[in-house]
């Protein structure tokens, strides 16, 4: 297939496109670089020994992406691109909604003038608010999200539903993503968040290469088996395999699709820390903190759904993960800042 990566300079949008192009198929990437870096691009050519268009567009920009489209045609666009900081959208929640939801607003509109009606969307567990049940079903209901990212995803979700319900012709595929973690094997590309991280893996590996002090674990008083905070995370070339799988019901004119990308398996912060001592060797000191406003509990997928329908299973467990990580940081302790 030919396919539009919008956002293909991210995290998991550069993932994503290595693992696509392994699987034989075209890749144009359109990205506006506002939390990315061209080394990213440079580099994912690098390891597939290709090279990849490249537009660096906002998808806010009809005029710019109408030009991409006269360039090129899409059997489907694989949407990564927005703002994906919780803290950063409560601060800038007009910011947030003008980027996410009108971004998405144009790239769509843009596809479907071009005959391309088929995409696929970078969703979030943040979707399910409190998950009314643990582990975590698609059937599980929506919840309420606490701050305005988690907001875009749920909106985003139920626009493009009313879309699909008006036109048919549509293929829409929701993947819900647990927790990213991990980087290519190559330990070239990876996770380079801008300042002080608030994710936990990004903060455990600036610890472990001497730019951070310590860790905060925000609280040990959780309904969970170490009072820690419990979640599923995922290594991130499971995450963009799972894409890969997804193009099935794009070809198969499969509609519209909800699925969720997660191992299944619960892991605790203190666990993760372990996991991380024991598969680097080397030392995290933590120290524990107040719970931080808007965390949950507990936070795991049933991902058996795309099993069965995707025939997609994450391979990596947490050593693998942990292992990948540090090889990105310590290799790149700057991250893409040159
Ligand atoms: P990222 O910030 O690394 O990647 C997003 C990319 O989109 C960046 O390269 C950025 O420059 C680009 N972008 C943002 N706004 C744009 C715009 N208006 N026009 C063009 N390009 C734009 O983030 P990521 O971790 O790779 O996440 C990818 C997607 O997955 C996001 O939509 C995010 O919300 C979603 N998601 C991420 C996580 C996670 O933990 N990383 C979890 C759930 C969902
Ligand atoms: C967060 C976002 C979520 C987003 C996801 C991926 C919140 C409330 N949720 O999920 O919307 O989709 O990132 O970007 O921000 N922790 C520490 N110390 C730290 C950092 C985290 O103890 O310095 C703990 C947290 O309390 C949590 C776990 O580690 O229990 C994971 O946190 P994090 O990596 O931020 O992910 P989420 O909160 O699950």
């Amino acid at each position: 297939m030919n396919i539009l990566v919008a956002g293909g300079a991210g995290y998991i949008g550069s993932h994503t496109v290595i693992e696509l192009i392994k699987a034989g198929h075209d890749v144009v990437i359109v990205d506006n670089l506002s939390n990315s870096s061209m080394i990213a691009v440079k580099r994912t050519e690098q390891i597939t020994g290709k090279q990849i268009p490249f537009y660096e567009a906002d998808i806010r920009d009809r005029e710019k992406m109408e030009t991409i489209f006269s360039a090129h045609k899409f059997d489907c666009c694989i949407h990564f691109a927005g703002l994906k900081a919780v803290g950063e959208s409560v601060a800038l929640p007009w910011e947030y909604y003008d980027n996410n939801i009108n971004g998405t607003l144009v790239l769509l509109d843009v596809l479907r003038k071009n005959g391309c009606k088929n995409i696929i969307f970078s969703s979030s567990a943040t979707v399910y608010g409190t998950p009314a049940i643990v582990p975590i079903t698609e059937e599980c209901p929506k919840g309420q999200c606490t701050n305005p990212y988690g907001q875009t995803k749920s909106m985003l979700e139920q626009i493009m539903t009313d879309m699909y319900h008006a036109d048919n012709e549509w293929n829409m595929v929701f993947l819900r993503y647990f927790n990213p973690i991990g980087a290519h094997s190559s330990g070239i590309i990876g996770e380079s968040p801008n300042g002080i991280p608030n994710n936990l893996m990004p903060y455990i590996t600036q610890v472990a290469v001497g730019k951070l002090k310590e860790l905060g674990v925000f609280g040990n008083d959780y309904d969970t088996p170490d009072g820690t905070g419990v979640r599923d995370y995922i290594h991130v070339v499971d995450l963009a395999d799972g894409h890969v799988k997804a193009l099935k019901v794009i070809e198969n004119k499969g509609g519209l699709a909800v699925y969720n990308l997660g191992t299944g398996q619960g892991c605790s912060v203190l666990e993760l820390v372990k996991a991380f001592e024991e598969a680097n060797g080397v030392k995290i000191p933590y120290v524990i903190k107040p719970r931080r406003a808007g965390d949950v509990a507990s936070c795991y997928s049933d991902p058996s759904k795309a099993e069965r329908e995707l025939g997609w299973k994450a391979k990596y467990g947490i050593l693998d993960m942990c292992r990948d990580s540090w090889r990105w940081q310590k290799n790149n302790p700057r991250g893409f800042e040159e």
